[in-house]
């Protein structure tokens, strides 16, 4: 069968994931799929097309059913159990890209690493940074770990299984970036079956939802040089509770960046 043939047979609401789930089976990027519509799609992969748009239906997401997602540019691996990296969350890595020079050393942490997309991009933008980076599910450290590799960063990232602040006792860093859960739990019976299958962990962040933000804000300058800072990912409505949580535990500078719907999105705060 024709790829226009596939396509066209799907119901209009799967159209575009049939797009990125065929262009990732025929391996060829989903922008140039226009341009192979003529061509015959091979038994074995209609097959397995077949398959996969069947689960989706069955309410698996597109990531999970082609183990893998973009962000900020680079393809990396996912699976269920970790979240899948979310387009809003580049906006924090630009946040910390404009406060690391690049021709200079410096060292960072990370609290949960889910995919590792943040620190590697992270790394792969400054050839000088190293990354610290932990979490407390054992499927994201695994997957931190193929990502850094898949990437070619492995040397300059270090990898830790704990809670917070546990693995690295001790250290202090340049700047704490963190995308940690922030849904409150009362949500998590109306999340979609895709987002769930992201993981409890990877997303509820207890019963008020900002949990993580109070033990980060007494915890965090510990861990931090002098003039050092911290990145942190928000919910829509959480920028006025974190600013407080922040400036109450002595961070002097807090700032608050919205993202491109016009919702309050990342937190840098200087110590
Ligand atoms: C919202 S996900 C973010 C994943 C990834 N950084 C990203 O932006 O796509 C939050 C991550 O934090 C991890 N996590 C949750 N609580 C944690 C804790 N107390 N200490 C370390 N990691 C934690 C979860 O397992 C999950 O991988």
């Amino acid at each position: 069968m024709k790829v226009k043939e596939l396509l066209s047979r799907l119901p209009r609401e799967l159209r575009r994931d049939g797009e990125i789930i065929l262009s990732h089976l025929l391996r060829v990027e989903t922008s140039r799929l226009p341009l192979l519509l003529e061509s015959e799609v091979p038994p074995e992969i209609e097959g397995r097309f077949r398959e996969l748009i069947k689960r989706r239906g069955e309410g698996v997401s597109v990531a999970h059913l082609i183990g893998e997602w973009d962000f900020y540019g680079r393809t990396f691996k996912v699976r269920e159990g970790v979240l899948v990296p979310r387009p809003e969350t580049e906006l924090l890595v630009e946040r910390v890209l404009e406060l690391i020079p690049p021709e200079e050393d410096r060292e960072g942490f990370e609290i949960g690493g889910g995919t590792g997309c943040i620190s590697i991009t992270l790394l792969l933008e400054r050839p000088r940074l190293r990354m610290v980076v932990d979490d407390i599910n054992p499927k994201a450290l695994e997957l931190i770990r193929e990502n850094a590799r898949l990437h070619g960063v492995e040397d300059r990232i270090t990898v830790l299984e704990g809670d917070m602040f546990e693995p690295v006792k001790g250290q202090r860093f340049d700047f704490i970036v963190s995308n940690p859960p922030y849904i409150p739990e009362r949500m998590w019976e109306k999340l979609p079956d895709e987002v769930r299958r992201e993981g409890y962990s990877s997303l509820i962040g207890g019963r008020k939802g900002y949990e993580f933000y109070e033990r980060f804000a007494v915890d965090a300058g510990v861990y931090l040089k002098e003039g050092g800072f911290v990145a942190l990912e928000i919910g829509h409505d959480q920028g006025r509770v974190v600013r407080e949580l922040l400036k109450e535990a002595g961070f002097k500078k807090v700032m608050i960046y919205k993202d491109y719907s016009g919702q309050d999105r990342v937190v840098v705060a200087w110590s």
